[in-house]
């Protein structure tokens, strides 16, 4: 009776899984597919614990160390995901992801000692042994990348690379790879050795892969990664014939795989040139200053005022500037004031707009700002024609026409927010510095356009007074 209500219970947390899965996919039922799904892990979690029986019949037992584990777990997870500023989701989403990566790697460990002190021995079943080292070279590889990737977001590792690099890391996996055949095919004398070896190989195949790609690309990675966890958990519903976590880990392991492609379509570049190419790495620390592309003009806070209240369209462009400015709450109060004056307000968002998949969602769920008033890139580009002002908030890269006019530009091929269609943009950042890709952005030399200088938050604060005094 016991295992079938756990039966039941697994296959309702996997359909709790798949539901809340689609329900991310849109901002208003995002929230609640997330609980859906933390539901249907913690039912299947308190499950597991009470009423799963090992092979020798007996339940887990181990409350106390499971319960307080369970306890600190949540503990620093509500306490971190409550305190961490949306600019450092993908530095927490990495930490988080190297967690997984780690438990799926010591599940193949313990494992791997059972399955050695088993009647018949490491040999007795080679598909398990094959999943345990599965388990163990993708869980190790995700686990110690994750850790360098989190570094490097936080800002105490640096890029780093050395002439052979990826021989070295090449080198790594295929030994590691090489070191599990033989331990399910060559049946080595110290069988314990190989297995570590392919440990520490994994291990370092994870730290070197991550080491030298620019900071910029950083999201891509950790997407990948979070896909690798997905993969390695699999591997251990696998060897507990646990169909919720290989679901659970299924998932994952395609939802990481789907959104790294899309990542790397909305930055028009193939996987490979993220992995191995260094675009993006030095931006984050903040270019020179330049302005070597012409002349441009600037605007002040009364002249936009002017120009926005008398508007009878307004196209918002938020971009990473307005997440380091923490401007989505002034935003929203500007969009309010303009729409009591009449005037149409609508936001274009484009898809790696800030640092992390969604970012720009978030940021404006956050301070209530409807969702319909969001338009993705597509439709958004229809619009601009029919817009009278553009106000581009600390976004750069993803209105830089050079994407579609300059065959040498790195970003050449990105589809972009194409707001030069607009009558009027208004671009407001701090200075001509660069943004992500450390590239000139000639929108802000075009006749048409004109530059607020200031940092997003206050120029709103301001913007706003002025527009209620028009
Ligand atoms: P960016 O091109 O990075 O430009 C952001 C701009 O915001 C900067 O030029 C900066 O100029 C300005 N800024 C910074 N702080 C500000 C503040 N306090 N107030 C006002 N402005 C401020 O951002 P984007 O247009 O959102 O493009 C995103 C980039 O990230 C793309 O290159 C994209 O490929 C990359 N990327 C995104 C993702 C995802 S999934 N979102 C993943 C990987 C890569 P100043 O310094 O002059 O103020």
């Amino acid at each position: 009776m016991e295992q079938q209500i756990l039966t039941i219970l697994y296959l309702a947390s996997s359909l709790t899984f798949i539901v809340g899965l689609k329900m991310l996919s849109s901002p208003a039922t995002a929230r609640r597919g997330n609980w859906l799904a933390a539901a249907g892990m913690t039912a299947a979690i308190l499950g597991t614990i009470f009423l799963y029986r090992g092979s020798d019949g007996a339940h887990l037992g181990n409350y106390g160390w499971i319960f307080t584990g369970l306890l600190l777990g949540t503990l620093v997870g509500t306490y971190t995901a409550r305190t961490v500023k949306m600019t450092a989701m993908p530095e927490m989403v990495s930490l988080f992801n190297g967690m997984g990566g780690a438990c799926a790697a010591l599940i193949s460990i313990v494992e791997f000692g059972h399955l050695h002190h088993q009647p018949g021995g490491l040999y007795a079943n080679p598909l398990q042994l094959l999943i345990i080292l599965l388990g163990l070279i993708i869980g190790a590889v995700s686990f110690a990348g994750s850790m360098v990737a989190w570094g490097k977001l936080n800002g105490k590792v640096k890029d780093f690379s050395f002439p052979g690099q990826h021989i070295l890391n090449n080198g790594a996996i295929l030994l590691a790879l090489a070191g599990a055949v033989y331990l399910i095919h060559g049946h080595p004398a110290d069988p314990s050795l190989v297995f570590h070896t392919v440990l520490a190989l994994s291990l370092l195949y994870g730290i070197f892969f991550v080491l030298p790609i620019g900071g910029a690309d950083m999201p891509v990675v950790i997407s990948l990664l979070n896909s690798f966890t997905g993969v390695a958990a699999a591997c251990g519903g696998f060897l507990y014939h646990n169909k919720v976590m290989l679901t659970g880990g299924i998932l994952v392991g395609a939802a990481g795989t789907l959104l790294t492609i899309l990542m790397c379509r909305a930055m028009n570049r193939s996987l490979l040139n993220v992995l191995i190419g260094s675009f993006g790495g030095g931006a984050a620390t903040g270019g020179a200053t330049s302005a070597a592309g012409g002349t441009y003009k600037e605007i002040n806070i009364s002249d936009v005022a002017t120009v926005m209240a008398y508007a009878n369209k307004v196209m918002i462009v938020p971009g990473y500037g307005l997440a380091v400015a923490q401007a989505q709450h002034a935003c929203h109060e500007l969009e309010k004031a303009l729409e009591a004056r009449g005037v149409d307000v609508k936001y274009a968002i484009h898809p790696v707009a800030g640092r992390m998949p969604g970012h720009m969602n978030v940021l404006l769920a956050e301070s209530d700002v409807a969702y319909d008033k969001l338009l993705e890139m597509e439709q958004a580009n229809e619009e601009f024609r029919t817009t009278d002002v553009v106000l581009v908030l600390g976004a750069n890269d993803v209105v830089n026409p050079a994407a579609k006019n300059d065959p040498a530009s790195p970003i050449y091929g990105m589809p972009i927010l194409e707001v030069e269609e607009a009558k009027t943009v208004i671009v407001n950042k701090r200075s001509m510095k660069p943004g992500y890709a450390g590239i000139e952005n000639q929108l802000f030399f075009q006749p048409k356009t004109s530059m607020l200088f200031g940092d997003a938050k206050k120029a709103l604060q301001e913007l706003l007074a002025e527009i209620r005094n028009v």
